[in-house]
């Protein structure tokens, strides 16, 4: 007891960008998978999470990658989003530049202190001008290394899979100075990256387990969501025993379906979790009452 063994932790990173810019293209290259054809007309809907293990300096890394959907309606997602990410890669498309989402981005990412590297992607295409960005994204701070700031910039071309290893070199030069470490010798903690109902499976929720070890049997409140962990799978639908810290997991057991950015917690039993939830959910619903009950008072008329 107070004994807080700390080990390292694999890096959290978010892709962040404009739409289409190609974060999706990207993490594809990362994984060396295909989840952009699966997509209803190339747009992200929803929030992936990955982990892939890249060898840096004679050592296999583990990291975790979290693709943020480009589509303004998913602002408020991608807001939330900053708070799990240790590191933000920062897409930005060479033929199109800096556009309003991308400057967003940067700022949920420099308002959370996330250090951010900027992914110049598409330098294949024809009218490519990876200088412009650098130029631009200059105006907001973010000043390459070769005009003497302090921003790692790796130009990429997610399509040809050019500069990837570059790419991730730079993160894990970026995380390292961060030493971040977590202990997995408690029972987890962590936080809902995005949940939806299966019509087989039920309630579906993909964690990010920020500390502890989160194991199958465990009984666990997501929001006001609770249940026992039935089972877990990894990014490519393998069964998982444990979770360890930064392991992004999906979840099945769960009562119903929590939101995205929900926190999550392990309880002694059963009957805890349920009672925590339920108390979690009056407390929203007198919230909720307490506002709508609101008149305007004199003090708020001027
Ligand atoms: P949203 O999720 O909708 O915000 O888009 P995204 O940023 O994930 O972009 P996505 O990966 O879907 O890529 C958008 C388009 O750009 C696709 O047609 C990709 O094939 C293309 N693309 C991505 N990267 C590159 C690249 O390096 N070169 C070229 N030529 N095309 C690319
Ligand atoms: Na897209
Ligand atoms: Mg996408």
């Amino acid at each position: 007891e107070g004994e807080d063994v700390l080990e390292e932790r694999a890096p959290v990173i978010t892709i962040m960008g404009h739409v289409d810019h190609g974060k999706t293209r990207l993490l594809d290259a990362i994984r060396q998978s295909n989840v952009i054809e699966g997509e209803h007309g190339g747009i992200t809907q929803h929030i992936g999470a990955y982990q892939i293990v890249h060898p840096h300096e004679g050592r296999d890394r583990a990291m975790t990658f979290i693709d943020t959907p480009g589509h303004e309606a998913f602002t408020a997602m991608r807001a939330r989003g900053a708070e799990v990410t240790d590191v933000a890669v920062l897409v930005v498309a060479a033929d199109d530049g800096v556009m309003p989402q991308t400057v967003e981005a940067l700022n949920h990412a420099q308002a959370a202190g996330v250090p951010i590297i900027v992914a110049v992607n598409k330098v294949d295409k024809e009218g490519a001008n990876p200088d412009k960005v650098m130029g631009q994204l200059t105006e907001y701070g973010l000043v390459p290394e070769e005009y003497g700031g302090d921003t790692m910039f790796v130009k990429v071309s997610a399509l040809q899979k050019q500069g990837i290893d570059e790419l991730l070199d730079a993160v894990l030069l970026t995380s390292d100075v961060l030493e971040l470490k977590a202990n997995p010798d408690k029972s987890a903690r962590g936080v809902a990256i995005e949940a939806n109902l299966d019509k087989g499976r039920g309630s579906v929720v993909t964690v990010l387990v920020q500390s502890g070890t989160l194991c199958v049997g465990d009984t666990m409140v997501v929001g006001t969501a609770h249940g026992r962990v039935r089972a877990m799978f990894n990014e490519n639908g393998e069964n998982l025993d444990v979770a360890l810290p930064s392991r992004p997991v999906q979840v099945l057991g769960m009562s119903s379906v929590p939101r995205a950015g929900d926190g999550f917690l392990i309880t002694e039993d059963e009957r805890t979790a349920r009672q925590i939830a339920d108390k979690r959910e009056t407390a929203e619903r007198n919230a909720m009452l307490a506002k709508r009950r609101k008149r305007i008072t004199l003090e708020d008329f001027d």
